[in-house]
């Protein structure tokens, strides 16, 4: 019996279970995914037993990813540029490597969501947009430098915030402000809202998007609702969309590989099986 799980303060509501629980049982492998509630103050702690617990790897979701960054033996490129780490797998010596798979679930939603627009022209045909300079931007930005984009033009409210991040890439990573995102849009290939603006309960991002070229894929982190009202006014205008549950299925694809030892898929039935639970949390 191989053991993985997710650890999180609270996780009770993580969709994860349910994600690597399909998977589990579409490969018939005898193996278990459990929702493990970590206090900050324990993580440290969990982590070193995981071996003698006999789990092969954990996720790890709010609040751990950044605090989990000393505790890894090891750090991928990934997790190092990102500055979190999303997914922990235990070593033969049970030594810890901490990857972030985030970028990878970012990334490899756009190719299935849109292949058309991926072959087409992709990340690499135009300026990207990103919305919101968090976590999850780090991880969208990331992703989209290493794909060759030529241009990030991040947009955040607080633009310290967006300064900071700039860092990673300063010549590509241009930073518009906020007043003047609506006109930041113009030549776009590709715009996505990493903020939590649009999410059940909260405000929609106030964007015009009269400058955004047609042929601009528009994207959202946010997948409950699946349709944002960003996404619901990009698609009113003939803008490819993508939705941002994609993002979650994907990203969790590595670790159940490197546990599990088979990279599963994510299809239509996946998505199914996972809406059919409640979808108002995170990983
Ligand atoms: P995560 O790590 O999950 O990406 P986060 O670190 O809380 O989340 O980041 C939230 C992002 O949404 C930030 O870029 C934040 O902007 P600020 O840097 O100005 O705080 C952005 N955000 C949240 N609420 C917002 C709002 N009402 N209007 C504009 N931006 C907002």
């Amino acid at each position: 019996m191989i053991r993985a799980g997710v650890m999180g303060w609270p996780v009770a509501h993580s969709l994860s279970p349910r994600l690597h629980g399909y998977w589990l049982d579409h490969h018939a492998i005898d193996g278990r995914y459990d929702a493990l509630a970590v206090a900050p103050e324990g993580l440290a702690q969990q982590l070193a037993s995981l071996a003698a617990d006999g789990f092969a790897g954990v996720n790890l979701t709010v609040p751990h990813k950044q605090a989990a960054l000393s505790l890894m033996a090891s750090l991928s490129p990934a997790a190092r540029a990102i500055g979190a780490v999303n997914t922990v797998v235990v070593g033969a010596d049970g030594a810890l490597a901490g990857d972030n798979t985030d970028a990878f679930g970012f990334m490899d939603n756009l190719r299935h969501g849109a292949p058309e627009w991926s072959a087409a022209s992709g990340p690499a045909s135009g300026p990207a947009i990103v919305i919101g300079a968090g976590g999850a931007a780090r991880a969208v930005c990331h992703g989209l430098l290493a794909a060759g984009a030529p241009e990030v033009r991040l947009i955040n409210r607080t633009a310290a915030n967006a300064e900071a991040l700039a860092a990673m890439d300063a010549e590509r990573i241009t930073i518009p402000a906020w007043s003047a995102r609506a006109e930041a849009l113009h030549e776009a290939a590709l715009l996505v809202n990493t903020t939590s603006l649009g999410m059940v309960s909260q405000p929609a991002l106030d964007l015009d998007l009269a400058a955004l070229p047609p042929e601009a894929l528009v994207n959202d982190i946010v997948y409950a609702p699946l349709e944002t009202p960003l996404l619901a006014a990009a698609k009113r205008r003939g803008n490819p969309v993508v939705d941002g549950l994609g993002m979650l299925l994907h990203q969790a694809r590595p670790g159940f590989a490197a546990w599990f030892g088979v990279m599963p898929e994510v299809t239509p039935a996946l998505r199914a099986h996972v809406l059919a639970d409640d979808t108002e949390s995170g990983p």
